[in-house]
């Protein structure tokens, strides 16, 4: 009924919701009453007009990608897909930005970007399926946000609608500006519950003309966390350092393009980038600290065909898990970098003491693990939500958060306020209401439910 209204409204309603009700996070199908396919900001202006005369719940949605439930519809309603607005605008080199419309598979961004030797460096393991918005939404970061920051660090303004049906602009196209309260960076990371990103104009870099790589396999993960610790000691800012522990490893062995050496427990893969030969001189020392903390040993790529297979090997460990377990809950904690080794202590502690087995592997570099809780049975599930539950909490003890780049969607919302205190908690709600007076764009995601 709902989506017959809005196809008589000229919107491009979907015949079927299924592809709608599911996003990557594994928590659960949530079919929508409608989804509505928007092509170009006045449709989601209309979408939204017309939810809030209902009293219609209405949740934003990109590629679905996402990893904590942020574009389920738990409420029902109508689920408004931005796929369709998959337009690069512009690639401007003279004022280094791209704008970009939200449905923009982030891939087909940096292969445009990439052309005019510019370079888009927020690169979330999905990206060849994540849309831009999406990525907005949830402030993604990835492994070069070690050396080049999140999403957010590239956003310099967007156009968006409110939950009232008006389209603001906010932030500029100059790479400066400070004029009012930053509402941009507001809405970037606020998981479609303060307003629908319909644009937004995106901070270019040049491209480096060098990336070099390495593969460091060691003997345990706490080897290679103290490796961690001496590429920064040693003064060098890798664009990526990513740790693999031994059960990750262990998984990995039999599937990666290449062999690992016996008996070892632990990687990490170091990349660093630049402008010369300097490059290579980075990646060097990198590898001589790898060694000094005990590393076996250190193969460096010698091509772009070795680079890639490395990079092949991280990318497919979600997979490689299901052949220890068949399920599992996968978090993104993050810890200061000097809490890691600890942090990775804890979790097999954890582990441990449920008799669960857990792999962490990740981007090590920044302080941001993925901790791995892996399941078979029913009886075993509820074990690991209890663990996760210890894992989040170890986390924040050691001074991190429950999120480092996953978001908090449906999936964390009961944790947040072991993380935040109960004013800022009720500060956000305020923040909440200013921008949406009827709780009805993306209800019930990041915020508790009131007490
Ligand atoms: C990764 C995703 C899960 O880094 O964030 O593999
Ligand atoms: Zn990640």
């Amino acid at each position: 009924m709902i989506g017959e209204e809005l196809a008589a409204l000229g919107l491009l309603v979907a015949g079927d919701v299924s592809p709608y009700e599911r996003d990557e996070s594994g928590y659960g199908t949530y079919p929508p009453q409608a989804a509505v396919l928007a092509r170009d900001a006045s449709e989601v202006q209309k979408v939204l007009r017309f939810a809030r005369e209902k009293r219609i719940p209405v949740v934003p949605r990109g590629a679905g990608s996402g990893k904590s439930g942020g574009a389920l519809a738990e409420r029902g309603g109508i689920v408004l897909s931005l796929e369709k607005m998959n337009r690069i605008l512009e690639v401007s080199r003279a004022d280094m930005v791209a704008v970009v419309e939200p449905g923009v598979i982030l891939e087909k961004l940096q292969q445009a970007v990439e052309a005019e030797g510019l370079f888009y460096p927020p690169d979330p393991n999905s990206q060849a399926m994540c849309a831009i918005g999406g990525n907005l939404a949830h402030n993604a970061g990835g492994p070069r946000a070690l050396k080049y920051g999140v999403t957010r660090d590239y956003v310099l303004g967007v156009h968006a609608v409110l939950p009232t049906g008006e389209l603001i602009k906010c932030g500029h196209r100059s790479w400066k500006g400070v004029a009012g309260y930053d509402l941009t960076q507001l809405l970037v990371g606020s998981e479609g519950t303060l307003a629908v990103i319909v644009q937004a104009t995106l901070k270019l870099i040049p491209l480096p003309r060098s990336v070099a790589t390495l593969l460091a396999f060691f003997p345990d993960e706490d080897a290679a966390a103290l490796a961690v610790q001496k590429i920064f000691a040693a003064g060098l800012l890798p664009r990526a350092c990513e740790l693999l522990d031994g059960p990750t490893m262990r998984a990995l062995a039999g599937r990666a393009p290449f062999q690992f050496p016996e008996g070892i427990g632990g990687a990490l893969i170091v990349e660093h980038d630049g402008h010369g030969d300097s490059v290579f001189e980075e990646l060097a020392k990198s590898g001589e600290m790898c060694t000094e903390a005990g590393a076996r040993e250190v193969v460096a790529a010698q091509d772009e065909a070795q680079r890639r297979k490395i990079w092949e090997t991280r990318r497919s460990i979600s997979i490689a898990l299901t052949a220890i377990r068949p399920h599992k809950i996968s978090e993104d904690v993050a810890v200061p970098r000097g809490q890691l080794v600890e942090m990775i202590r804890r979790v097999r502690a954890i582990g441990e003491r449920y008799r669960l087995p857990t792999a962490c592997y990740g981007h090590a570099g920044d302080g941001n693990l993925h901790v791995n809780l892996l399941f078979t049975s029913a009886e075993e599930r509820e074990k690991s939500h209890a663990a996760v539950a210890e894992v989040l909490q170890a986390a924040i003890d050691l001074g991190g958060t429950i999120t480092g780049e996953h978001g908090i969607g449906l999936a964390k919302r009961a944790f947040l306020a072991r993380e935040q205190s109960r004013e800022l908690i009720e500060l956000q709600r305020r923040v909440k209401k200013a921008f949406d007076p009827d709780d009805l764009l993306n209800p019930g995601k990041i915020l508790p439910p009131a007490p």
